[in-house]
């Protein structure tokens, strides 16, 4: 049960690290995060997600490892306090895990979020514009792949400051999943 790929709707436990697993009990079905606009896939074998990279035009891909034996850990603090701001980005945000466990938070509709726990094999695509966050779970460690559709660049715009040029990204994301 622990190492399980999960999607549910996160409890507000403030006196639980953001680390800990936050699942309020209720389920997310995997539709509701479609309707987001997140799309979810299990690839055990690198080709389809070599596949799926040419299919989509992404040219490029980096490794990332984030754990305590690789990264310092105030350097690793520091890292998942950045990730875990909530921000968009202007284009997709692609992820495949090759290792090791975290958790996505996308913001709902309703602004609620939901936490996605992605295992290896698994691989998020998040629509450009739609609100989210990661972390690592309790254990700390994980091996990804990120790919780019060009060259390698990491730009986050966090929601505290979406004047400073996410607003177009976010209007179009709201008028795509608005039916
Ligand atoms: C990313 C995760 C932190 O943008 O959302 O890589
Ligand atoms: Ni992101």
């Amino acid at each position: 049960m622990t190492s399980k790929t999960e999607f549910y709707y996160m409890d507000d436990d403030v006196t639980q690290p953001f680390t800990a697993p936050h699942n309020s009990g209720k389920a997310t079905p995997v539709e509701e995060l479609l309707k987001l606009g997140v799309l979810y896939f299990q690839y055990p074998e690198l080709e389809q997600v070599n596949e799926l990279a040419k299919q989509r035009h992404y040219k490029n891909r980096d490794h990332i490892e984030l754990s305590k034996e690789k990264i310092p850990e105030d350097v690793l603090n520091e890292k998942l306090k950045i990730f875990y701001e909530e921000h968009l980005h202007e284009d997709e945000e692609i992820r495949y895990i090759v290792d090791g466990e975290g958790y996505f938070d996308v913001r709902d509709l309703q602004d609620r979020w939901i936490r996605c726990k992605v295992v290896a094999n698994d691989l998020l695509i998040l629509p450009e514009g739609i609100y989210h966050r990661f972390t690592l779970t309790d254990k700390f460690y994980v091996k990804a792949i990120r790919l780019f559709q060009d060259e390698p660049k990491w730009i986050a715009i966090n929601r505290a400051e979406l004047d400073k040029g996410g607003e177009i990204a976010r209007q179009q994301y709201l008028a795509s999943v608005s039916a």
